[in-house]
């Protein structure tokens, strides 16, 4: 399939060939799709298409592609001053963008790091935790628990608190030990339950790992209710409250990787308001700009972060980013935050997940359909299919297939999810929901009986 631009096809060929892109098989995949604008929930191709981005482009955009007030914000800041180093200095647009953040997280998380994606977001927490307790004289506290299917980013730390993959398996000599536990996959239950009768029987190897090694653990990552790259497994609110009850019982960090669920996916502002839990630490990132410029943020307790300070100066937390609290990027995120005061943002979210529910319903007992998961903007079908996991033959079938019919969806292997931004028309989530259901004809040949 070429995607070249008619007027001069050998160009664009020729020119990617030096771009090296993320997650791309150069051998096998074809050549990229050449985007010239894009605007609410289209992307407009170079020769002439456009496309509905079913994905937010990777999770990132909230209000809609070039939304004019985001865009106004960066240029009048970029008129004004575009960077300076954050150390020692401080400016408007940082100090501004963490009060409107303050008002919208729980107080408890009151201090508030600025980096420049989600994997340096989580790098930070997972330094910070480790620090914490060298700093409280209790070093023998080092280590780290995380999730199985857990995704935290592709840095050397975030990689290795994300799950054993073929992502991580050429480094793993360079990933640090953490103990992995279950997640709540009620799909696929790690100990053989049923949601409808268990009593999430799946944290007792997290209440096991606590009770013998809890002096020796830092901290616990996770992705609170959604964990999205490995597989958009929604987990029930009570494994979360059991997670924060056992980290508080055991004295052990709780970080909330709220990098894809914050600013709205989940239904709230946050994953963790849904469970009423409050972490430690969080991580935010993608949505902090509403999709416009890279950015992070690490948010943690005035307990932790009173350690931090005294007359010694080992004491400092001896971490940043050239980039770090760029004032573009904050403006962007106060420019995003404005937004949600002045539009009807949870209104869309809750229009949202409301057609999702109901299209849901028209898949439900369909052969190639093994589970259906949905909360707030996210909605997922696993297929049922003979080669599951993320190598699944079917997932360029379908890539392609959904391309063809003007849209953006990138299945996770067998796991086909819609996650858009909040501007979708309803027309248009209607014709996404249409797409996929039409896709399940590819998908029967391989299915399986569940
Ligand atoms: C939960 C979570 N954490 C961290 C990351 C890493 O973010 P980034 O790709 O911006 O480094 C991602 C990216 O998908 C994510 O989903």
């Amino acid at each position: 399939m070429s995607n070249n631009s008619s007027s001069a096809p050998d160009t664009l060929a020729e020119r990617t060939l030096a771009l090296w892109h993320p997650f791309t098989q150069e051998a096998l995949d074809p050549q990229p799709i050449l985007i010239d604008r894009a605007q609410g929930a289209w992307l407009y191709t170079g020769d002439g298409r456009k496309l509905l981005d079913a994905i937010s482009s990777w999770w990132v955009n909230l209000h809609g592609h070039a939304h004019p007030v985001i865009a106004a914000a960066i240029a009048a800041q970029a008129r004004k001053l575009e960077h300076v180093i954050f150390a020692g200095f401080t400016h408007e647009p940082a100090l501004e963008l963490a009060a409107r953040l303050r008002r919208v997280l729980p107080p408890e998380l009151a201090h508030i790091f600025f980096s420049d994606d989600g994997s340096t977001a989580v790098e930070v927490a997972l330094k910070m935790a480790l620090q914490y307790w060298h700093n409280l004289g209790r070093p023998e506290k080092k280590r780290l628990v995380a999730l199985e299917h857990a995704y935290h980013g592709d840095t050397v730390g975030a990689m290795s608190v994300g799950a054993d993959s073929a992502f991580v398996a050429p480094f793993q000599d360079l990933r640090f030990p953490v103990w992995r536990v279950p997640s709540a996959y009620c799909f696929r239950c790690p100990v053989g339950k049923t949601r409808a009768t268990c009593d999430i029987e799946c944290v007792e190897p997290l209440a096991r790992l606590l009770e013998e090694h809890h002096r020796e653990i830092a901290a616990l990552i996770v992705e609170p209710l959604l964990q999205g790259a490995g597989g958009m497994i929604v987990h029930p609110v009570e494994f979360l409250q059991r997670v924060r009850r056992l980290c508080s019982e055991y004295d052990v960090l709780l970080i909330a990787d709220e990098v894809l669920t914050g600013f709205g996916r989940t239904g709230r502002m946050f994953a963790c308001e849904l469970a009423a839990v409050v972490p430690d630490l969080m991580c935010l990132s993608k949505g902090l700009t509403g999709g416009f410029l890279p950015m992070g943020a690490t948010l943690c307790t005035g307990a932790i972060h009173e350690t931090f300070c005294g007359a010694d100066r080992g004491r400092t937390f001896f971490h940043g980013h050239s980039y770090t609290a760029n004032p573009l990027g904050c403006a962007a995120g106060i420019a995003s935050l404005e937004i949600f005061d002045t539009e009807p943002v949870f209104a869309r979210i809750a229009g949202i997940e409301k057609i999702h529910r109901e299209r849901a319903k028209a898949l439900e007992g369909h052969p190639a359909v093994g589970d259906i998961r949905i909360i707030g903007t996210m909605m997922a079908v696993e297929l049922a299919v003979d080669d599951p996991g993320y190598f699944s033959h079917l997932r360029p079938l379908l890539y392609h297939f959904y391309i063809e019919k003007g849209v953006l969806l990138r299945p996770l292997g067998n796991v086909v999810y819609v996650l858009p931004p909040y501007v979708i028309s309803e027309d248009e989530l209607n014709y996404v929901h249409y797409v996929i259901a039409d896709s399940l004809n590819l998908v029967l040949p391989h299915a399986t009986a569940g």
